[in-house]
């Protein structure tokens, strides 16, 4: 098996140059604008982290493709080494300094994660993983929760930016399972939910209407972790399909149960 382990040094790397950026707009002065009518906001500092990542990519590994959020997308995500990233996840909270904001950073080798870096620069936080070695949080190896029943669980979701326009908008989902669990957040940061999963936080997640930027590396975070990922029916996860499904997998088949009712 090909050793990744260059990558994810180099993906943290990656994360800590848009960790400073990110810093330096939270604690002074950032523009934001607003992307559609839909509320899904863009401000400058993700523009320069994601920018000040992907020079970096393409001056170190210029073979190695790139597919971003404010790219609007990308390499083809099959076809060899593609770094997928998300500079800000949680652009509204960052806007509103709630300080659940992350960079996501997913290294994909045809189509399938080997590296996933999610970094939070305000709180700190740091979760890591690699295809084959396990997840790692603040440098320590972590595991998904032990929670065996879903009433027992806390739960993580959210919600996309077309949810006015459209009933298929997850309000359902939420409020179903609100009732048959211990709780639901909604955070506002589909990367550091995934990561949450992975270090039992959360015992399980699921979202609609995601992009591939939003998951690649937290998708790598809940496997490695011994978690689970798949679509709502429990199918293997299509990365464009916007729908995943995670838990620690013991409560996997009633979130599928329950997401159906
Ligand atoms: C959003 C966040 C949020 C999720 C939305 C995403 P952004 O990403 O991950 O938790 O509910 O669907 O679009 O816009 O903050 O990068
Ligand atoms: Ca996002
Ligand atoms: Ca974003």
């Amino acid at each position: 098996m090909q050793d990744y382990s260059p990558y994810l040094k180099f993906a943290i790397s990656l994360a800590e140059t848009a960790g400073v950026i990110i810093e330096t707009g939270w604690y002074g002065t950032f523009q934001t604008f607003e992307k559609g009518s839909g509320g899904d906001l863009v401000t400058e500092i993700d523009i320069a982290a994601e920018k000040a990542i992907f020079d970096r990519v393409r001056s170190t590994y210029p073979d190695h493709g790139t597919y971003g959020e404010e790219s609007g997308g990308g390499s083809p995500l099959k076809e060899g080494f593609v770094w997928v990233v998300d500079p800000v996840d949680g652009t509204t909270n960052f806007s509103h300094r709630f300080p659940f904001v992350a960079v996501s950073i997913g290294l994909l080798y045809n189509g399938v994660p080997v590296v996933g870096v999610v970094y939070n620069p305000i709180l700190k936080e740091i979760f890591t993983a690699i295809k084959g070695g396990g997840t790692l949080f603040q440098g320590k190896q972590v595991h998904v929760s032990t929670i065996q029943h879903l009433p027992r669980s806390l739960l993580a979701t959210g919600f996309a930016y077309d949810r006015r326009e459209t009933n298929d908008n997850n309000y359902r989902e939420f409020c179903h399972m609100t009732q048959v669990s211990q709780g639901v957040r909604r955070a506002g940061s589909a990367a550091l939910d995934l990561a949450g999963v992975a270090v039992g936080r959360f015992d399980g997640y699921w979202e609609r209407g995601l992009k591939p930027w939003d998951i690649a590396a937290g998708i790598l975070l809940v496997e490695e972790a011994g978690g689970k990922i798949t679509s709502y029916e429990g199918g293997p996860l299509v990365l464009e399909s916007g729908r995943i499904l995670a838990s620690n997998g013991l409560i996997h088949d009633q979130m599928i149960k329950e997401l159906k009712l």
